[in-house]
């Protein structure tokens, strides 16, 4: 693990370096908002030779087939397993995950039909499952120490992790052995979600060796826009990882069993960027398509890294990407891009149109914000002219919620920023760092709320259980990539965003955290309870 790796620092900010920035040179937000540095988080340098890009085809998430039906329930099993993994060409990759996958099975649901998936922890370490933007009870929503223990071992439930080292217990923890139901009512809109590991305090690496799948939700509104559909429509998740000499996964934990002690080395407090970029579990992938308008439904599945998406064609034509979508669903109407930012856990539903790219063109998708090999995505080849009866109507949902600052009965404010924690240097919200036993929000059912979310270096900010709206951005309207109903938004350096959102759905416990995962691990998560 040790050897063949660096980082670079040249383009990358540590907590050292974040707190020097805004704290040491007492910047104003627009100055610091003006400097703001291109990415947070430490690039860790892989081992193995990598060949050149585009020339791995883009695998496709297996849909997952449910095991059974009953009273209008589709029940689904998932088996969570060590599994070795053709990442890399010819390159065996030991990895965590979602039935012998990564990415893990899609899940294809349709709104307001309930699915349970039953979850076998077959894995050394226990599990937490959470359905990302999903609208689910509290009971099902993979509260971080609602472990799923391995077969065997029982007692970890108290020995393991934060709970026991920092003499934090959680009286309201629901542990389970080796097997647990998570019932999904998915009653909400329709949209890509995705599932991942959350257990206290190594989420990061559990998601990073392979823990993370795609579910999505459909109706028959959506399926009649006429929107492109079929092979036309591909799911894209995008994450980086760094692939140390043996093949394995590369990643800067202080406890490499991912049992007793939380926690990455110095140099990657602030985030773990991989040098290689996986789309769809691929490294740099090329897909074949017609010319024709594609949906692509995209997910930032990395840690740490930042991407801003451009779709640039042989000859350097930088094509629309139309925007349908948000997290959380459908726009009012479609808004389009030359280049979208993409924060992890964000999703951006897009349609792209390779209509105009002569035969046998190719056309790259590229991340402005990556260097040298980041730089690249994935590619698209234009194999044949075909007939295209798709559409992109004007308009495209209007159950959107349009919340006022009016309709809002408190305004709570909430800094995010690198701090002190119990176990060294961390990331904290309102100044300090998560606590299963404390709450932090205690929120009203039905309630409309104004939140004030401002960043030290970038944090992507994500409620559970609902979905909000962009109100402002730095004092200013929101950005064209802010449209619609999310559920994670991107602060960025300096920056205070304004969300509003109305706590609807279910009353217990929930959470929100910034998604990046080592942020989160480093205690940038606090206490949502709904009542
Ligand atoms: Cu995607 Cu609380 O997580
Ligand atoms: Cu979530
Ligand atoms: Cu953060």
């Amino acid at each position: 693990m040790r050897s063949g790796r660096g980082v670079t620092r040249r383009r990358a900010l540590g907590i050292g370096g974040a707190l020097g920035l805004v704290a040491a040179t007492g910047l104003t937000s627009a100055a610091a908002l003006a400097r703001r540095p291109p990415a947070t988080g430490a690039e860790l340098r892989g081992a193995v030779p990598l060949r050149p890009p585009f020339q791995v085809p883009l695998p496709i998430p297996g849909v997952l087939k449910p095991v059974g039906t009953s009273g209008g329930v589709d029940r689904y099993e998932i088996t969570q397993r060590e599994a070795s993994v053709e990442i890399l060409p010819g390159v065996r990759t030991p990895m965590w995950t979602y039935d012998g996958t990564f990415p893990g099975p899609t899940i294809e649901s349709r709104r307001g039909r309930p699915v349970t998936v039953s979850h076998r922890n077959e894995l050394p370490v226990p599990t937490v499952v959470h359905l990302h933007g999903g609208r689910t009870p509290a009971g099902s929503d993979g509260y971080p120490t609602d472990l799923v223990l391995p077969a065997g071992r029982q007692e970890t439930a108290m020995h393991m992790g934060h709970g026991s080292e920092h003499g934090m217990h959680d009286p309201r923890a629901v542990v389970t052995e080796l097997t647990r139901d998570y019932a999904f009512p998915l009653d909400q809109r329709p949209t890509l979600l995705w599932y991942h590991d959350h257990r206290m305090d190594f989420t990061a690496p559990a998601i990073w060796r392979g823990l993370a799948g795609l579910h999505i939700v459909r109706d028959d509104a959506e399926d009649a826009l006429g929107l492109p559909a079929g092979p036309r429509e591909l799911p894209l998740m995008i994450a980086d990882r760094a692939f140390a000499a043996d093949g394995g996964l590369a990643y800067p934990a202080l406890d490499p069993t991912l049992r007793v002690r939380p926690g990455v080395r110095e140099p990657y407090l602030a985030g773990v960027l991989g040098d290689v970029i996986l789309v769809n579990g691929a490294p740099w992938p090329v897909h074949e398509v017609d010319a024709a308008r594609y949906r692509l439904r995209v997910l930032n599945g990395s840690n740490a890294r930042h991407y801003e998406l451009e779709a640039v064609t042989d000859d350097g034509r930088r094509l629309d990407l139309v925007q349908v979508g948000a997290d959380q669903g459908l726009l009012a109407a479609p808004v389009t891009h030359k280049t979208l930012p993409i924060a992890p856990a964000e999703r951006y539903d897009v349609v792209v149109d390779f209509s105009g790219v002569p035969i046998g063109g190719r056309v790259r998708v590229v991340n402005r914000l990556g260097s040298g090999r980041t730089r690249d995505v994935m590619a698209f080849r234009v194999a044949r002219k075909v007939a295209d009866d798709s559409r992109i109507p004007g308009t495209l949902s209007t159950d959107l919620p349009d919340w006022r600052r009016s309709d809002a009965v408190r305004v709570r404010e909430f800094a995010f920023r690198a701090g002190r924690t119990h176990g060294g240097r961390g990331w904290l919200i309102g100044g300090l760092p998560f606590d299963p036993a404390r709450t932090d929000v205690t929120a009203r059912l039905g309630d409309v709320e104004v939140w004030r979310l401002i960043a030290d270096v970038h944090h992507p900010v994500h409620l559970h259980l609902v979905g909000f709206r962009v109100l402002s951005r730095g004092g200013r309207p929101p950005l064209a990539h802010d449209a619609g109903l999310k559920d994670t938004v991107s602060l960025r350096p300096g920056e205070a965003v304004e969300i509003i959102t109305r706590f609807d759905g279910y009353r217990g416990r929930y959470l929100f955290h910034c998604h990046n995962a080592e942020h989160e691990d480093m205690g940038m998560m606090a206490n949502l309870e709904i009542i």
